[in-house]
Order: structure tokens, then C-alpha cells, then sequence
């Protein structure tokens, strides 16, 4: 499909520049498109921010018809955090993505924060490298929870099952148990984490890395993040998880339950975000090359204009605006092509959220990511992974982009 063959009059200069391969021909019209969409854009991004555009204190959003509360940062100015804060001890356990992200961003906050890991594991090192001093606000795990009030529990979820006999009795009555994803407690019967029933069991699971947590508190920004209570023994559990998701460095939380998050957070990341749109890569660039199609064309018509042009669009403005920057012809074939597709996935994405829900998938992962030689099964897969044609044809294309040359 080439976006290029009908162009309107205000296309036309660009005729010149149609010369080039497709993946830039698109962007080329891309371009044109932006200045005869300008106006629509304009307006849209006005309205973007509907958040900030609330009355302080009122904080209902309407996303699409459907009325949800969102909580901001803007309400839990710094000193009202350290306030909240002052007779707590967050002792963060585990200090991998999650860990090194939140727990930085909680010390910057002016936070009693102090960390709990293995002494012998590579967390260990990263914390000294960051600054976390033993014995001062570094130590063992064991030790960390005897001195916390709220006990972050950020080791990868395989890990809080397999210690959680061990952790358990130390969640004594007073402390507070949070988690950044809803998996241990929901997956119960599959992991064995069964909370104590005398603490507040709360959660903020930030939509996006440990290192993007970490670097948008540093640019003055905050992630977006979605929080929830399992078990509010206090009365005050909902306030506690808002003022923890602020703490750790989110600009805009979310409401959810523990349920939801990790349903929405397996299935999601399965599917569109990782799993879904490899597969769909894959399938188009086979069918390209079985049709004598060159490695760079393949991977440059899936690909590279994917996520260079066309995606950011989205990502922007949204799918009509980026519908609307490509040509009529483009435009024309991915309206009818549309339903196909949704029609042809929506199965498997059933298929995807029934093995999430009834735990196939939690199962699945735990006795994985269990075996001690999970990370060299894991490179082993990426190393596949990494040499198939599409994505060795894709470092050489990166190599070409002009910020490369
Ligand atoms: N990564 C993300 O993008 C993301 C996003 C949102 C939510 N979350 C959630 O955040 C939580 C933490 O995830 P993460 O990605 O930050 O984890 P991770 O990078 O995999 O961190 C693992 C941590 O667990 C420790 N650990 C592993 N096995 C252990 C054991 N048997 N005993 C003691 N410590 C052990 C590791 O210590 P050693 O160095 O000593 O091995 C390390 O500190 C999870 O619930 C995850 O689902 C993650």
C-alpha cells in the first residue's frame, strides 16, 4: 500500500520528494498532513489536558462518558508528603527496576527510606552504588522489615512467592504491606501470598519502568500510575496508598482494584504492548519476504515506519489524527482493513484474558521464573529473538537513520 499516488493540491510541492523510499514518502505526507490538520490539532491539544484544566479539588474526568476520579500530584506538595510521612519508616525490599526507581525518588522526597535486600546479590551493589549506606539506610532484608512501618514489597513476583513463608510473620500488626502490582495477594491460591489480616494491604503500580519512574521525577514530571486497596484495616488505607503513589513519583494516579491491575497488566502486556504487536510484525514481514520482498523493504513497510512516523501519531494526537496525516489512499485501505484484523484478533485476545483470569498465565510464570536457570533460558530465547531476519534487517536499517549518520 503506497500513500504516496494521490496527493491534493497542497501535497503537490512535495511531488519531488516522492522520489524517496515509502517509509519516508509516508512521513513526507505525514508532514503535509500536519499543516492542513494544524488547526484540528491545535484545538485538540487545547483540550488535551483536561486534567490540568480541572478545578483544584474537583477531580472527576470524563474519559469518554465514563466519569472516574483522578488524583494528582498538585495536591501533595512536598512538605504535606514529609508531613504525612513523619512517624514512617518505608522499608522498600528488593532493588531492581521498581526498587532503584522508587526508592530514589522517595529519598529525594525527603523520605525515611531505607532499603532491604540480599547481601550477596547484584541489588546489593546497585544500592551502594546509589548511595544506600549499610547499616545507615542499607541492610539485609530481615532487618529492613523489622525497622519499617510500611513495608514495600518490590521483589519480582517470583520471589515474593518463594519468600513469603518467610516474610509473613514479620508483617506484624501496625505495618503496612504495599505491593506494585496486584499479583502475589489476587494469585493467591497459585503464589501462597496470604496477607495478614491485620495490616492495610494497598498498592501503586506505575505504568511504565523503574528507570522512566526515576527519570520523569528528575525532569519535574510524574509518571502515571494506577493505585488500590486490598484489605483497610486503619480506615485510612485509600489516603495512604494515594500519598505512597505521589511519594514514589507519580504526576496522576488512577483508581483501580488489585484484581483489575493485574488482570489489565498481564493481558496488556501479552497482547498490544509486547506479545501481540511481535506477532503481528513477525506475520506481516514473512508474508513480505515469501513475496520476494527485500529484507529492508519488509522490515522499513512494518517496522521502521511503525515506529518512527505512524506510532508517535498515535501516541500524540490519536489514531484519526494519524489516519488523517497519511494519504487518502493509505487512509482508504486502513479504514476497510480495520475490521479484518479486530475481527480475526478479538478470539485471541479472548483466549489471552480467560488464561489470565483463571491463572494459566500467573502459573505459567511463576514455575519459570522459578527454575534457577531462568535467566540463561531467558538469553537464550532473546538471543533467537534477536537473530531472526526481521530484526538483524532492522539494526542495519537503525544504523541508516539520520540521527546514525
Ligand atoms: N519492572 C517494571 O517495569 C514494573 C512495572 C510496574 C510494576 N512492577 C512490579 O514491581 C515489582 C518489582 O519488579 P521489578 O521489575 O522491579 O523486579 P526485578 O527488577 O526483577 O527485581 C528483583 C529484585 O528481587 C530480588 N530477588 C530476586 N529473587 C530473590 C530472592 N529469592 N530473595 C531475595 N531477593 C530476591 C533481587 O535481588 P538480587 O539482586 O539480590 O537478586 C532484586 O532486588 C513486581 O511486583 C513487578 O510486577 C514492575
Amino acid at each position: 500500500m503506497s500513500a504516496s499516488r494521490t496527493f491534493s493540491k497542497a501535497l503537490r510541492p512535495l511531488g519531488r520528494q516522492l522520489a524517496t523510499p515509502a517509509a519516508q514518502r509516508r512521513t513526507f505526507v505525514a508532514a503535509a498532513g500536519l499543516v492542513r490538520a494544524s488547526a484540528v490539532a491545535a484545538a485538540r491539544t487545547a483540550a488535551a489536558p483536561v486534567a490540568k484544566q480541572q478545578t483544584r479539588g474537583v477531580k472527576t474526568i470524563d474519559f469518554a462518558g465514563s466519569k472516574e476520579d483522578v488524583y494528582e500530584r498538585a495536591d501533595w506538595p512536598i512538605e504535606k508528603l514529609q508531613e504525612y510521612f513523619k512517624n514512617d519508616t518505608l522499608a522498600l525490599i528488593g532493588y531492581g527496576s521498581q526498587g532503584h526507581g522508587q526508592g530514589l525518588n522517595l529519598r529525594d522526597n525527603g523520605l525515611n527510606v531505607i532499603i532491604g535486600v540480599r547481601k550477596n546479590g547484584k541489588s546489593w551493589q546497585d544500592a551502594i552504588q546509589d548511595g544506600w549506606v549499610p547499616g545507615k539506610n542499607l541492610f539485609e532484608v530481615d532487618e529492613a522489615i523489622s525497622k519499617g512501618t510500611i513495608i514495600m514489597n518490590l521483589l519480582s513476583d517470583a520471589a515474593q512467592s518463594e519468600t513469603w513463608p518467610h516474610i509473613k510473620p514479620q508483617i506484624t500488626k501496625g505495618k503496612t504491606l504495599y505491593f506494585s502490582h496486584g499479583f502475589s495477594p489476587v494469585f493467591k491460591d497459585l503464589t501462597h501470598v496470604e496477607v495478614p489480616t491485620d495490616v492495610d494491604v494497598i498498592l501503586c503500580a506505575p505504568k511504565g519502568s523503574g528507570r522512566t519512574v526515576r527519570s520523569l521525577f528528575k525532569e519535574g514530571r510524574g509518571i502515571n500510575s494506577s493505585f488500590a486497596v486490598y484489605q483497610d484495616v486503619t480506615g485510612k488505607a485509600k489516603e495512604k496508598a494515594i500519598a505512597m503513589g505521589v511519594a514514589i513519583g507519580s504526576g496522576y494516579l488512577y483508581e483501580t482494584t488489585f484484581e483489575k491491575e493485574v488482570h489489565s497488566d498481564l493481558y496488556g502486556e501479552r497482547g498490544c504492548l509486547m506479545g501481540g504487536i511481535h506477532g503481528m510484525f513477525l506475520a506481516q514481514y514473512e508474508v513480505l519476504r515469501e513475496q520476494g520482498h527485500s529484507p529492508s523493504e519488509a522490515f522499513n513497510e512494518t517496522v521502521e515506519e511503525a515506529t518512527q512516523s505512524l506510532y508517535p501519531l498515535i501516541g500524540k494526537y490519536g489514531m484519526d489524527y494519524m489516519f488523517e496525516a497519511c494519504s487518502t489512499t493509505a487512509r482508504r485501505g486502513a479504514i476497510d482493513w480495520t475490521p479484518r484484523f479486530k475481527d480475526a484478533l478479538k478470539p485471541v485476545f479472548s483466549d489471552l484474558y480467560k488464561s489470565v483470569k483463571d491463572g494459566s498465565e500467573t502459573k505459567r510464570s511463576l514455575e519459570y521464573n522459578s527454575q534457577p536457570d531462568y535467566r540463561e533460558k531467558y538469553e537464550k530465547e532473546l538471543e533467537e529473538i534477536r537473530n531472526l531476519e526481521i530484526w538483524r534487517a532492522g539494526k542495519a536499517v537503525r544504523a541508516l537513520r539520520p540521527e546514525n549518520n
